[in-house]
């Protein structure tokens, strides 16, 4: 589709695609580090570490899409299932809010109960997705053509960036939500930074809605990270083909195997792929021989498991109340309504 215009403000430019969407792009280069410089610093840190924001290229993410299929991966049924049941009452409590913010909006689905219940309550909403993923636009325009009343003005960048710029498209009461437990894939220190910006970039009128995975029976946890059919080892052992295919990497997939475990003293879940052999994998762009002993393990990721305390605290320290919190009936997950 051709767009009709393009509005440049500061940091950003702005593509109205048409009446009812548009799309801010960031001009700046982006200063985070690449994917080769990270994983260099990675692969030579000790114990070896990989950031799992480098999970989602696109086969990545496809696996995780099945992840939330498997039956042991109660984590996106459970959240949806409260969304779909409290939804109506999540926009009885913001009454008057008619523009939702979305970090990390991917394609929205979960989302779709919460549009659907603002746009009951307010009449005519405005939704502001924040997404690095071109996907957002494609399921922007889906959006559009499932629930008249909404416009879309997309914002495709870093979750910081878009926080930075909201306040400059709109001055009215808004709701940040924040679904699918992403918060417990950042460090403590992370999390606090996010929720801080998130809460610099809050009025008293505005509110957050973030989702938490609580800490439950540990065989729960384990299991739905290492589900039977071996999605979740897939999904973790594509990151070695990503490094295989974009930096010319010489991992041979099979002698690597994925473990997952719940550390209790920290609260979460990580994940580790394991070398089964002393081996030399060589990686071309980097120019760089990485040694593995039998056994030696890289730490792809952390998933942080929450407690309600936890969750005080950790709202607290970014300046924020938790006014609400929606479980579902086993206590798995927690959609809590925050405000300053
Ligand atoms: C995206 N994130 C909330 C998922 C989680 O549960 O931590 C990522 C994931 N990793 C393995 N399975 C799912």
């Amino acid at each position: 589709m051709l767009s009709e215009e393009l509005k440049i403000s500061g940091s950003f430019t702005e593509e109205v695609i048409n009446d009812r969407l548009s799309i801010c792009r960031f001009e700046s280069i982006s200063c985070t580090s690449s994917f080769a410089e990270d994983i260099t610093r990675g692969l030579k840190q000790v114990p070896k570490v990989l950031h799992p924001k480098y999970f989602y290229d696109n086969t990545g993410s496809e696996l995780f899409e099945k992840i939330c299929d498997t039956p042991e991966y109660y984590v996106t049924r459970t959240e949806s299932s409260i969304l779909e049941k409290y939804s109506d009452e999540m926009a009885l409590m913001n009454k008057g809010k008619k523009v939702i913010v979305e970090l990390g909006s991917g394609s929205s689905i979960k989302t779709r109960y919460i549009l659907s219940s603002f746009i009951k309550s307010e009449g005519c909403i405005t939704y502001l997705p924040i997404d690095v993923s071109e996907i957002m636009v494609q399921s922007s325009k889906e959006l559009l053509s499932e629930f008249e009343g909404l416009n879309i003005r997309g914002i495709n960048g870093e979750y910081e960036e878009g926080l930075e710029i909201i306040n400059e498209l709109t001055g009215d009461p808004k709701m940040i939500v924040f679904l699918g437990s992403s918060i417990g894939n950042f460090t403590p220190v992370e999390a606090k930074r996010l929720l801080s910006s998130i809460s610099n970039t809050m009025s008293g009128d505005d509110s957050f809605l973030i989702g938490f995975d609580m800490v439950k029976d540990e065989n729960v946890l384990n299991a739905a990270y290492d589900d039977s059919a071996g999605i979740t080892a897939e999904f973790n052992l594509n990151i070695l083909q990503r490094i295989n295919t974009e930096l010319g990497g010489t991992f041979d997939l099979s002698k690597f195997s994925h473990k997952a475990f719940f550390n209790k003293a920290m609260s979460r879940i990580e994940m580790h792929l394991v070398s089964g052999s002393n081996q030399t994998v060589y990686i071309d762009k980097l120019n760089e021989y990485v040694e593995f002993r039998k056994g030696e393990t890289i730490h792809t990721e952390n998933s942080y498991k929450f407690t309600d305390e936890m969750i005080n605290d950790l709202a607290g320290s970014a300046g924020l109340n938790v006014n609400k919190t929606w479980k579902d009936d086993r206590n798995y997950f927690g959609l809590c309504l925050m405000s300053k």
